[in-house]
């Protein structure tokens, strides 16, 4: 059995206060106006932009998590250009161009997801009304990629715990199954069997309850672009960023560990867990470095994503070369 150090640097919602005090300012003058674009001095991070006819999320600010000064300034937010038009979304292309070009296609409203499994009350609800009770939450989160790159992400969500809490998960709830929508007309990429549709995702129960797990609605303070997963997307910021599901349209709570796209298409190249670790290659590549997207060079990957200190505890006594 292995058991892993702690992570050299501590914790991290880069949570860059500068960044969360300018954007109140911008979203309380944004308030003010019909869709707040284009307000002139703005960092790119606050330059998002709403789609046409869509309002931007405009919301008090909550659930901040501090993080530590020096990662602050390390760490500014990726530009929005670069996270909105650099992606993974295969239902839309395999190429990182492709989502931005092809997802326009995606209609993310009238929207429903189905909440069904190990649950006391299963049902399928109205995106809207599934979050309507809940308060928005700003993370800027690091996302890590597989394939070693990464980025800095200021996220609008609600922890998925919150609402899975509403639908009385029963004891026998020991796994989390996510699957993305099916629809070739609106993802042309599903006309090709890229992949076994619908993209399927898991998480342990634990790590599905961790506080950290988000379900995000927006980024930069906007709705989800298409491309990064609308309506409905997750956000695990410890794990490789394929966990993170996009456009979800099912939740499903399991007793036995279900299947996922990447352990379906490759077992051997992608596991369950996904943690991120610098210390366990993929098997075509090292992960210890990545490229930070609009960056030279290559910084040093941290152990799970440098969020080790929130969530080792989940992995406590498990061999995360076993289990990677
Ligand atoms: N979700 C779906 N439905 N389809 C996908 O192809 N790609 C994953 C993940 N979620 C993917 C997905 C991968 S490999 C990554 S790295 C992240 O989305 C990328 O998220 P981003 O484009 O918002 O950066």
């Amino acid at each position: 059995m292995r058991s892993f150090r702690p992570t050299p640097v501590p914790s991290s919602e880069i949570t860059a206060e500068g960044v969360f005090l300018r954007r109140r300012a911008f979203l309380r003058a944004a308030a003010g106006t019909a869709v707040g674009l284009g307000l002139p001095g703005c960092s790119d991070a606050e330059q998002a932009q709403a789609r046409p006819g869509e309002a931007p999320l405009l919301k008090p600010l909550t659930g901040v998590i501090p993080g530590p000064k020096e990662l602050q300034a390390d760490d500014p937010p990726t530009a929005f250009k670069d996270a909105s038009s650099y992606n993974n979304f295969y239902e839309f292309g395999t190429d990182k161009s492709d989502p931005a070009a092809h997802a326009g296609s995606l209609r993310p409203r009238p929207w429903s997801v189905a909440i069904e499994g190990e649950v006391g009350r299963p049902g399928v609800i109205d995106l809207d009304d599934l979050l309507r009770p809940h308060t928005l939450e700003d993370r800027i989160y690091r996302l890590r990629c597989v394939e070693a790159w990464s980025m800095v992400i200021p996220w609008v969500g609600i922890p998925l715990a919150a609402v899975l809490k509403r639908f009385d998960p029963v004891s026998k709830a020991k796994y989390v199954a996510f699957e993305t929508l099916v629809d070739p007309e609106q993802m042309p990429g599903q006309r090709r069997s890229t992949l076994d549709w619908p993209y399927r995702e898991g998480l342990r129960i634990d790590e599905a309850m961790h506080p950290l797990t988000l379900l995000a609605v927006g980024m930069y303070g906007k709705v989800l672009p298409n491309q990064n997963g609308a309506p409905l997307r997750l956000v695990v910021p410890w794990k490789y960023g394929f966990k993170s599901i996009k456009s979800i349209v099912k939740i499903r709570l399991t007793a036995r560990q279900p299947r996922t796209t990447w352990q379906m298409e490759n077992a051997r190249e992608y596991g369950f867990f996904a943690n991120v670790n610098p210390e366990v290659s993929h098997p075509r590549w090292s992960q210890a470095r990545e490229r930070r997207i609009g960056e030279w060079g290559k910084r040093p990957t941290l152990m799970l994503n440098g969020y080790g200190e929130q969530v080792e505890s989940l992995y406590r006594g498990m061999d995360l070369r076993e289990f990677y």
